[in-house]
């Protein structure tokens, strides 16, 4: 399918939703079949054009689950602990164990050593992660840099726990000077460390051995820290990234990894994946009788059908499959930022990912219409897997249409946004610091 004018975007738009009576009247007596596939062909539609510019999330959209249609004749339910079982028979818990056994070898963890569920997302995931970090340390401070996703802020709270927000490097890697201090005016509590494998808006990953040796350097012993990896995309990519060293491993002194299953895999359901050492797992579980399981989960009723997507995802892919299409988002990622370097807008790529950080948009529709995840001054792409090239060079093509459009709208007074604070200096492109880049050349 051909990628739409901005009129026909536009359209679909206003078709979202407000064309289709969706609102459902208190005397509702039963819609006919015929209405109601109509509205969903609809929105399918509509959803298949946002899909051809769907830039600025890490979600994988590029999946055929066709096959699993006949699950959904089921309510499948894995209330309880995956490993214990349920007095529900419809569940799914087989497919979890696998799925959780994957996880757990691909960050070297061995089957009798570990414990995990699959989760509604990422967030819940960390939310289960720090917990396990509170029970083994309840007066622990959290640590966590200010690049960390929303959710850890949002867990603090919930657990009423002290957070200290560490400051990160122009990358968006935890910076472990400041580390190093925050640990030092704390150094009568433990540590619960929260570290981003991949941050979410510009994919930088924390460097475990530099922290591992700041906590001891700042005399923190292994019984007196806890460190969760929020792993959410890159959980699944670095493993098969050959250029990249092992960085996931529960060899190092690590607590707990977490990951999102509709993100890299692509799933259309939310979902996720923690993965923790089992020896941490007994304090806060309780047998429930009337499910016949052990309550070790932060929800009760857990999705059936997300485990069998991810087993049916890892099982089809394999792991030269996944390694391709890691390899081949890490290509078009180089490619997007080279395309917008060398057009002179100020770009940044971490090593081994696939989010490119960008001087933010300043027209508004634009943003909107590729989805890009915007931050202050900066935006992102995220080049999952059903970003293709073509794709790529239409949104720069347009972009640079956009700039130059505004740069004669306002006389050609329109300046690039300075991005200098937030990616450095040597990657941003405004006015002040493309005359920096001439001096120094
Ligand atoms: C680093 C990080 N952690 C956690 C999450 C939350 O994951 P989810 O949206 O699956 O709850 C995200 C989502 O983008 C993320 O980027």
């Amino acid at each position: 399918m051909a990628l739409t004018t901005p009129e026909e975007e536009k359209q679909h738009n206003n078709n979202n939703g407000c064309h289709m009576n969706l609102a459902i009247s208190q005397y509702c007596t039963g819609e006919p079949q015929a209405n109601l596939s109509a509205v969903i062909n609809h929105y399918v539609h509509t959803l298949n054009h946002f899909n051809f510019r769907n830039l600025g999330y890490p979600t994988n959209q590029n999946f055929d689950y066709d096959a699993l249609a006949p699950l959904l004749q089921f309510h499948l339910n894995n209330a309880g602990d995956p490993f214990v079982g349920s007095s529900f028979r419809l569940n799914s818990t087989s497919f979890e164990v696998s799925v959780l056994d994957w996880f757990a070898n691909l960050w070297d963890i061995q089957k009798n050593k570990y414990w995990g569920y699959v989760t509604t997302g990422g967030t819940e995931a960390n939310l289960h992660a720090i917990l396990v970090g509170r029970e083994q340390f309840p007066d622990g401070v959290l640590y966590t840099s200010e690049d960390s996703h929303y959710s850890i802020f949002k867990i603090a709270r919930i657990y009423r726990m002290q957070c200290v927000v560490v400051k990160t490097l122009f990358s968006g890697e935890i910076d472990c000077a400041d580390l190093k201090a925050t640990l030092l005016h704390h150094k009568d509590r433990p540590a619960i460390i929260n570290l981003n494998i991949g941050t979410t808006m510009k994919g930088a990953v924390d460097d475990i051995d530099l922290v591992i040796k700041t906590l001891e350097k700042s005399g923190f012993s292994r019984d007196r820290f806890y460190i969760h990896c929020d792993a959410a995309l890159f959980g699944i990519m670095l493993p098969f990234l050959k250029a990249a060293p092992k960085i996931i491993s529960f060899k190092k002194p690590i607590g707990s990894v977490s990951v999102s299953g509709h993100k890299f895999l692509g799933c259309p359901i939310p979902c996720g994946v923690v993965i923790t050492r089992s020896e941490y797992m007994n304090a806060s579980s309780r047998d429930v009788e009337i499910i016949g399981s052990r309550d070790t989960t932060i929800t009760g009723s857990r999705c059936g059908h997300a485990p069998i997507f991810l087993w049916y995802a890892i099982k089809k892919k394999g792991s030269i499959g996944i390694q391709n299409e890691v390899e081949n988002c890490i290509a078009n990622a180089r490619y997007l930022h080279n395309r917008l370097s060398d057009a002179g807008i100020g770009a940044m790529l971490n090593e081994h990912s696939n989010i490119v950080v960008f001087e933010r948009p300043l027209d508004h529709e634009f943003s909107s219409r590729w989805n890009l995840a915007c931050q202050g001054n900066i935006a992102h792409v995220v080049v999952m897997q059903h970003v293709t090239i073509q794709m790529l060079d239409s949104f720069v093509t347009e972009f640079l249409h956009k700039r130059s459009f505004s740069r004669f709208q306002d006389y050609g007074s329109f300046q690039p946004l300075c991005i200098a604070e937030k990616v450095s200096i040597a990657n941003c492109s405004c006015s002040m610091h493309n005359l920096y880049h001439d001096c120094a050349c």
